[in-house]
């Protein structure tokens, strides 16, 4: 399958389905010496993984990663990093009605329009289950993020319209809709601090334009703001620039209407991200829609799934913001000359 790849310097390519034997990525363009274990890697992907809680799946993923290649003596080689999960918990009778039939707000219509038939298991590629790598690959990017004192954070905000912070309110909703046999929306908030400034390139890969793609391209993502975001289009130039201030001798900004992006190019304020998910497709309220052979069904959908995205994806916005910043920052050693030239004349 085409466009499994991201990035251009530090570039991550995921591999494997749902229900199949395993999967995983591949992590090129990784710099050589980075200390690396996989309990580097293993908090994160606790993060992603069910833990039992109401917020997640009741499905048992174990989620331990194996690095198989890239790293020798505890440290990254600079060659291609290949880490693999392995599928363990692969329940896929649950699916079996699903393999003739479309979930309305999945992807399996267009996955058999697309390509004639589907690995209809837990969603194959389309599921989220496909995150588990980027998470693995993420948690090496942040690793390199915090030798740089660049601190990336993503965080579960809003259940539906209840705040986070308000956990017993926002445990009760997504309690309340599945007992309704529902799901719900959700929003992720994620946060970068101590970016330099001037990283991106203009103009297509703008800092802002990749994050879009990083964030567009996790399964049930809706909208983004960057800042103020879409709240921008209704505010005066005057409310919505932000001043600039010299701060310890450098350029700063006293407000971040910007959200640490201008032009394309970090401004060194935070990089502010609101993440918004839709609720999860697979619901087991009865639901109307059609099978492979054209007729109009009623679907009921068996088998475990989340019922608010958010709450296990708010480590993925946040392996995919450090992938891509990672991406951006090597990109950038190669901006000036004079930067060029001292690197080559160190070793000649
Ligand atoms: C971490 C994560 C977990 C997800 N879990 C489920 C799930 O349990 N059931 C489901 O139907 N969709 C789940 N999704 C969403 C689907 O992958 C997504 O809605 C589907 O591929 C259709 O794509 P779209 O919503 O981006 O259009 C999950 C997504 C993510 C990122």
């Amino acid at each position: 399958m085409a466009g499994s790849g991201f990035g251009t310097v530090f570039r991550i390519t995921t591999w494997g389905e749902s229900h199949g034997k395993a999967l995983g990525v591949v992590v090129d363009g990784c710099p050589a010496g980075i200390p690396l274990s996989e309990e580097d890697i293993t908090p994160y992907m606790n993060r992603r993984r069910p833990n039992g809680g109401v917020m997640s799946t009741q499905r048992n993923e174990e989620d331990k990663v194996e690095i198989l290649s890239g790293v020798f003596d505890g440290k990254t080689t600079g060659t291609p990093i290949s880490m693999l999960i392995r599928n363990k918990d692969e329940r896929s009778r649950d699916y079996g009605n699903i393999a003739e039939s479309y979930r309305p707000g999945h992807a399996d219509y267009g996955f058999d329009a697309k390509y004639g038939f589907r690995d209809y298991r837990g969603g194959g590629r389309s599921s989220g289950r496909e995150t588990a790598g980027r998470v693995a690959a993420g948690a090496i990017a942040q690793k390199l993020l915090r030798m740089l004192g660049i601190e990336c954070r993503a965080v579960l905000d809003r259940v539906g319209d209840v705040p986070a912070e308000d956990s017993a309110a926002a445990e009760d909703l997504v309690r309340q809709c599945r007992e309704e046999q529902d799901s719900i929306g959700s929003v992720v908030r994620c946060t970068v601090s101590g970016m330099p400034a001037g990283v991106g390139d203009p103009v297509f890969e703008k800092l802002d334009a990749d994050l879009a793609k990083a964030m567009f391209s996790i399964g049930a993502v809706k909208g983004l703001d960057i800042g103020d975001g879409h709240r921008a289009a209704s505010a005066r130039g005057s409310e919505n620039n932000d001043s600039f201030y010299i701060k310890e001798g450098k350029v700063a900004a006293r407000t971040n209407h910007a959200g640490g992006i201008l032009g394309g190019l970090s401004d060194g304020e935070n990089i502010e991200m609101t993440v918004y998910f839709k609720p999860t497709p697979s619901i087991a309220k009865p639901q109307k829609s059609v099978n492979k052979a054209g007729e109009e069904i009623d679907l009921v959908i068996h088998g475990r799934h989340d019922p608010v995205i958010g709450a296990r994806a708010a480590v993925v916005v946040e392996c995919m913001t450090a992938v891509v910043l990672v991406d951006a920052l090597l990109r950038n050693m190669m901006s000036r000359a004079e930067e060029v030239v001292s690197f080559y004349r160190r070793r000649m």
